[in-house]
């Protein structure tokens, strides 16, 4: 396989992502309770519809359909972001959920970003590094804003009470505990032979 066919595969997966991340974001927007953290999520949103037509135009110079490939690793980010608005929390740990989720789906789209702009560039496709580059710089700006803006959310949710039980409650919390159980016991043997 050629790069510019790992090339084209990337790029078809970061377009589902943002196709997934336009029906994602108005939800985190809606569940946001924080008026900054809302806007953020509504402008970004925005940003993510123009990321689309530019990824659009990224196939257009390659002379390929941006549809093939979905992108399982976002769905998981943004399954993660679910379980985060169906939390139970108070105003600012509720935000705080959300935040962490933001950030992962910003940093899961700069990792596939800035992947794709190297291969690009080692082909020599000037005109998609540059559309590709606008993109980067836009989840970049994105991550930054939110980080900032999670500053007085995580200040707020110091002095929310801590949840007495943290017990797993429902099913899907159930097989979460237990799953996390059994990672932790598969990687447990080889986690013992490090020396320390
Ligand atoms: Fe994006």
């Amino acid at each position: 396989m050629a790069l510019q066919d790992v090339l084209i595969d990337e790029l078809r997966d970061m377009y589902s992502a943002e196709n997934q991340l336009v029906k994602a974001l108005p939800k985190l927007a809606k569940g946001a309770k924080d008026a900054t953290l809302k806007t953020l999520f509504k402008d970004h949103l925005e940003e993510t519809k123009g990321q689309v037509l530019r990824l659009r135009e990224v196939f257009e110079h390659l002379g390929k359909k941006p549809t093939g490939q979905h992108c399982n690793g976002m769905e998981g980010v943004i399954e993660e972001g679910a379980e985060a608005l169906e939390k139970d929390e108070e105003g600012a740990s509720f935000d705080a959920g959300l935040v962490g989720a933001a950030l992962r789906t910003e940093h899961y789209e700069i990792a596939g970003y800035t992947a794709c702009i190297s291969m690009a560039e080692t082909l020599g496709l000037d005109g998609v590094v540059e559309l590709l580059q606008a993109n980067l710089e836009e989840e970049e700006a994105a991550a930054e804003k939110i980080t900032a803006a999670a500053e007085p959310i995580l200040e707020a949710a110091k002095e929310e009470p801590e949840d007495e039980d943290d017990s797993p409650k429902t099913g899907k919390e159930k097989y979460s505990d237990k799953k996390s159980k059994e990672d932790e016991r598969k990687a447990a043997a080889d986690v013992k032979k490090k020396k320390r």
